[in-house]
């Protein structure tokens, strides 16, 4: 029998078959399953053809015969009950020690769950997040790993190897943590990758709609904003759109319904959010923005029937379009600095070390959040490790000390045009909130003492102390409890 597979891969779609092919480009002999045969027989004949060292089988049991051992398998299958079906497949074929790997976008508690059953199977288990899209996977993506972590020693090689390396030669992939901490950390990936692409859309519904520019301008503002702070994967296909043209010569993107779709993983961070009391408001709202988008028949009735202002902004370009990428920056640091809240809370919730600096690296490269201004909250964390809030970082405070006049500016040109901001504008009042010492929350507590009895404290008593007041002279003094959810 010739040479054992360094490591399996099941899921010939996209991603799969470039992970493949990447991996074997870096000398790793990989075997290949597919639940339907004939989609294995047509990558080896033709994206993996002439490779000798990509061995297909048509059986799972093959399949694990070709594999060295500790056997690495490597899923990439619909998150799901997929994972779980091939799972219970795999585990009677395999032994103690051997691994088994997801790289979907699963939830990260179905991650912790599969991680704890198999190891009390003695199997091995990791869940990964691999972004970067087909290019990604095929020349370099990011990998953010976790799980069981004897198990990383077996495939740190294999996946840092592969990984998107950023200018240094440090690899975008590391081990995250434990249980679900890998799927959870490209769960907060894929949610500030949401607010990413809603605030450039914003933008251009500013720029488009508002101030006139065509799309010719528009691929030349976002190719000089790609030069700069912004410089990103997303604004960089961005530019390239606004260029791209639909057989009749007219923009390509003007033909697209808009009508957002999405898998889950954005919402799950919502969810998340909400669980853990951590206002991440910038991509909740880019999740509702795609559900408002969605509702397309609703708004084309409700349009003719509600009338609102013409969306027309004017005024100097040059400024107008400074003032949106400051309001673009501005609003993409309260997404960062609202995502690194909720993974630190939920990192507290479970038990996870998580090393940020060391996240924003791996986002740094090969992922389609992918960005310069990442290399900056990787130094914010060298700087402070311990950084309570990116907002507090003295570059951040210095950059949205810059930005913020553009901002208001912006979101206040857009809401007198009538143009939905709902990431910008959320991210502003968030801003405000964060920064203000006193919020009008006392009234808040006075409403909810007055009809329910909720109690409160005061200013000028130890916080832990609680007051109700007989607001109406006609109510009792008995309190109701004082619990928080
Ligand atoms: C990535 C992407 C990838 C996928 C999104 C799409 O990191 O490579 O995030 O995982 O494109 O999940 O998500 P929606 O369909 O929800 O937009």
């Amino acid at each position: 029998m010739g040479k054992k597979a360094d490591i399996g891969l099941i899921g010939l779609a996209v991603m799969g078959q470039n992970l493949v092919l990447n991996m074997n480009d870096h000398g790793y002999a990989v075997a290949v399953y597919n639940r339907t045969a004939s989609k294995t027989e047509e990558f080896l004949q033709d994206a993996a053809k002439g490779r000798d060292t990509v061995i297909g089988a048509h059986t799972l049991e093959d399949f694990v015969g070709t594999l060295a051992k500790p056997r690495k398998i490597m899923l990439m299958v619909k998150a799901g009950d997929v994972v779980d079906s091939f799972i219970d497949q795999l585990v009677p074929l395999l032994e103690k020690g051997d691994l088994i790997i997801d790289g979907g976008n699963s939830h990260y508690p179905d991650t912790t769950r599969r991680t704890r059953d198999l190891r009390e199977k003695g199997i091995l288990y990791i869940g990964t997040g691999v972004s970067g899209g087909e290019e990604g996977a095929r020349r370099g993506p990011s990998i953010m790993p976790g799980g069981n972590e004897e198990a990383w020693p077996l495939v740190k090689d294999i996946f840092q190897g592969i990984a998107a390396k950023v200018e240094d030669g440090s690899p975008c992939c590391d081990w995250v943590g434990q249980d679900g901490a890998g799927h959870y950390v490209k769960m907060i990936h894929n949610g500030i990758e949401y607010g990413d692409m809603q605030m450039i859309c914003e933008a251009y519904d500013v720029l488009h709609n508002g101030l006139g520019l065509t799309h010719d301008e528009l691929h030349e503002v976002f190719a000089e904003w790609n030069e700069g702070e912004l410089d990103s994967f997303l604004i960089e296909i961005t530019r390239d759109i606004m260029k791209t043209l639909d057989t009749d010569g007219k923009p390509l993107v003007t033909k697209i319904l808009d009508k957002a779709g999405q898998k889950g993983t954005g919402k799950w961070t919502g969810i998340n959010s909400l669980e853990l009391g951590v206002p991440v408001t910038l991509i909740v709202e880019a999740v509702y923005a795609r559900c408002l988008s969605a509702l397309k028949h609703e708004r084309v009735a409700a349009s003719r029937v509600i009338s609102g202002p013409e969306k027309k902004i004017e005024g100097d370009r040059k400024a107008i379009i400074e003032d949106a990428r400051k309001a673009l920056l501005a609003s993409k640091i309260v997404s960062y600095a609202q995502g690194y809240m909720l993974m630190r809370e939920t990192a507290k919730e479970n038990g996870w070390d998580l090393n940020y600096g060391g996240i924003a690296l791996m986002w740094r490269g090969g992922c389609i959040i992918r960005s310069v201004f990442l290399g900056k909250i990787k130094d914010a964390f060298d700087r402070n490790p311990a950084l309570q809030n990116l907002l507090v970082d003295p570059y951040f405070v210095s950059v949205m000390a810059d930005c913020q006049g553009a901002w208001r500016r912006t979101v206040a040109r857009a809401v007198t045009a009538g143009i939905p901001v709902p990431a910008m504008s959320s991210a502003l009042s968030f801003f405000d909130g964060y920064r203000s010492e006193r919020l009008p929350a006392n009234l808040l507590q006075a409403q909810r003492d007055y009809f329910g009895a909720h109690t409160y404290e005061r200013i000028d008593r130890p916080e832990g102390e609680f007051f109700h007041t007989n607001w109406t002279g006609t109510g009792g003094n008995v309190s109701s409890s004082t619990y928080q959810v």
